[in-house]
């Protein structure tokens, strides 16, 4: 009872909403022919005209101020773009080649060992990954490191040891620059992340020394020419030439074999656990693909009997009459 008379005062409503519109409508049709209402009408086309006007202005002079990207250089002095090399190592199925990483280490300690730090890597890691404990033992024997201070507070002298991390060749940053024409040589550790570019940019500086600085090129004394380096003048100069190490495997020592090791190696120092992850990846995308097909399984078990069952309406039998009346309405 409740509900049919609510949907006939709702029907009522809708009548009346519905005359009132017809009532509003009637109206202004009326009223539409008048010189006033025209005025009306071109005042108003004339205010929403401005007004969008004005928004598209204030969003045009907004992005003229704010929305576009300011660059500190010209792309001419960003640097030419690194060339997009195979790396092995980047395949996401793919693992270091530790091979690769002992050369590349090989590399940064005759060579780039003398101007760069390698301050986040301990000797600890090496150990599996490029040298046995005892080769790493060894190695960090070949440094003296601070003790803690004794009873008389007085810092002494131990050789190192597996916790050490690898010594860096200045003092600090001052005594760096102060050796290096004024020119900081940055930390190795996260160089490959911290370079737009990472292994392709890397390997491009290294080996895109040109012999002479093309025609036309500005190239302020101390620094040297690489179209790489953003502002092409850096303070480092060439420093692999072929032949420059001598590989304990015989690997022959090219100018590109020796940047590719060493970029590899840094790429190591800058994600060691990059094995690892790929290694669970692996198994991550195993057992959830089995969690998955059993998950699949599952619903399609719980809802067969949902989805296979069949509803049948058998509709109340009626007289031949063509109005019966409604169950439950008042005769
Ligand atoms: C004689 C010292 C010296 C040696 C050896 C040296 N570098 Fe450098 N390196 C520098 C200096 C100085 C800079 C800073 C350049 C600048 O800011 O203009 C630098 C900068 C760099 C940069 C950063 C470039 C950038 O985008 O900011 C990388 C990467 C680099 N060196 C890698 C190496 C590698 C790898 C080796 C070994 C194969 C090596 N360097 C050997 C002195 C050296």
């Amino acid at each position: 009872m409740l509900a049919r008379s609510s949907l006939r005062s709702a029907r009522s409503l809708g009548a009346s909403a519905r005359s009132s519109a017809s009532r509003i409508g009637t109206r202004s049709a009326s009223t539409a022919n008048g010189p006033a209402e025209e005025a009306a009408t071109w005042k108003s086309t004339f205010a929403a005209s401005a007004a969008t006007a004005v928004a598209i202005g204030s969003i045009g002079w907004y992005y003229h101020l704010y929305g576009r990207n300011v660059h500190a250089m010209t792309p001419a002095e960003e640097g030419l773009h690194a060339t997009q090399y195979p790396w092995e190592h980047e395949k996401w199925s793919k693992t270091f080649d530790h091979q690769a990483l002992r050369r590349g280490f090989q590399v940064y300690r005759e060579v780039c060992a003398s101007c760069h730090s390698l301050s986040r890597v301990p000797y600890r890691t090496l150990v599996g990954n490029m040298m046995t404990v005892d080769e790493a033992k060894a190695l960090a024997e070949e440094n003296e490191y601070d003790t803690e201070p004794n009873d008389e507070g007085e810092i002494e002298k131990r050789p190192g040891k597996l916790s050490d991390y690898l010594p860096s060749p200045y003092k600090n940053d001052e005594a760096g620059r102060a050796a290096n024409n004024g020119a900081l040589p940055p930390d190795l550790s996260l160089i490959v992340k911290g370079r737009h570019g990472g292994c392709n940019y890397i390997f491009s500086l290294l080996t895109g020394y040109p012999e002479d600085p093309p025609a036309g090129a500005v190239v302020q004394s101390g620094l040297n020419f690489n179209p790489y380096f953003p502002g092409t003048g850096i303070a480092m100069a060439r420093v692999l030439y072929d032949g420059l190490v001598e590989y304990d495997d015989g690997t022959p020592a090219t100018t590109s074999q020796m940047a590719k090791d060493v970029v590899e190696f840094l790429n190591w120092a800058a994600e060691p656990e990059m094995d690892e992850r790929k290694k669970m990846g692996w198994k991550v995308l195993a057992i959830s693909s089995v969690l998955m097909a059993l998950s699949i399984w599952v619903k399609k078990y719980k809802w067969a009997t949902i989805k296979t069952r069949q509803i049948v309406y058998n509709p109340p039998i009626t007289s031949s009459r063509p109005a019966a009346p409604r169950p439950g309405a008042k005769q």
